[in-house]
């Protein structure tokens, strides 16, 4: 990794300026991640399913929402369809399923989550929780289509990254259907520090996909 002179992480200019990320992956994970591909794509397949979870609670939690419940919809079917694509991947190489495990970014990302306020704060708030977290499996997705020797995943892994980067921009396109613009953003830009730090105290895993 690069540190700047203050001892900081270098910005990566695709994760800064495309995804607003704060916090650059340590690109030593992919080297890592793709030595334990299997362990990878287990957990990537319930990324996808929790992703998939997560917009179904929104729509629930949210129903009189009708701009939330249309755009909200379509991503559950594609979110499904990226675990379903998952498991094929596994499948190809005599993998199996497995349990899911503990996903140790998600449980800090929630933790950082305001409770309380209006509902449309509410709802602005999991909107971004869920932005923060597109935004970084984009990012990570990238590392991997750039840099694993498997064509035909990196290939999956270009798709994935296309799809997830549409979401990320749903998501906050949503939040600003409810709250004003100024607030969204100034909550985003809090949201952005607070993920780097988080991101910045978890090591790099060689069995997860953040
Ligand atoms: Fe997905
Ligand atoms: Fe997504």
């Amino acid at each position: 990794m690069t540190l700047d002179s203050n001892g900081h992480f270098m910005i990566d200019d695709s994760a800064k300026h495309v995804l607003g990320l704060e916090l650059p992956t340590d690109p030593r994970w992919v080297d890592i991640a793709e030595k334990n591909i299997e362990d990878i794509l287990v957990d990537h397949a319930y990324c996808e399913q929790k992703a998939a979870t997560s917009c179904i609670s929104m729509i629930v939690l949210f129903p009189e929402k009708e701009k939330l419940v249309e755009v909200m919809t379509p991503v559950v079917a594609e979110e499904w369809g990226h675990f379903e694509r998952v498991l094929e991947e596994l499948k190809k190489r005599g993998y199996k399923l497995g349990f899911p495990r503990t996903d140790e970014y998600v449980k800090q990302l929630i933790k950082i989550e305001r409770k309380g306020g209006s509902r449309d704060q509410q709802l602005m708030e999991k909107l971004l929780i869920n932005a923060l977290i597109e935004a970084r499996s984009c990012e990570r997705f990238r590392l991997l289509w750039k840099n694993i020797q498997d064509k035909d995943l990196a290939n999956f892994y270009y798709e994935l990254m296309v799809s997830e980067a549409s979401h990320y921009k749903n998501f906050l396109q949503l939040a600003k259907e409810y709250m004003p613009e100024a607030t969204v953003m100034k909550r985003w830009k809090e949201l952005l520090e607070e993920e780097a730090i988080i991101m910045s105290n978890l090591t790099p895993r060689q069995d997860r996909l953040h």
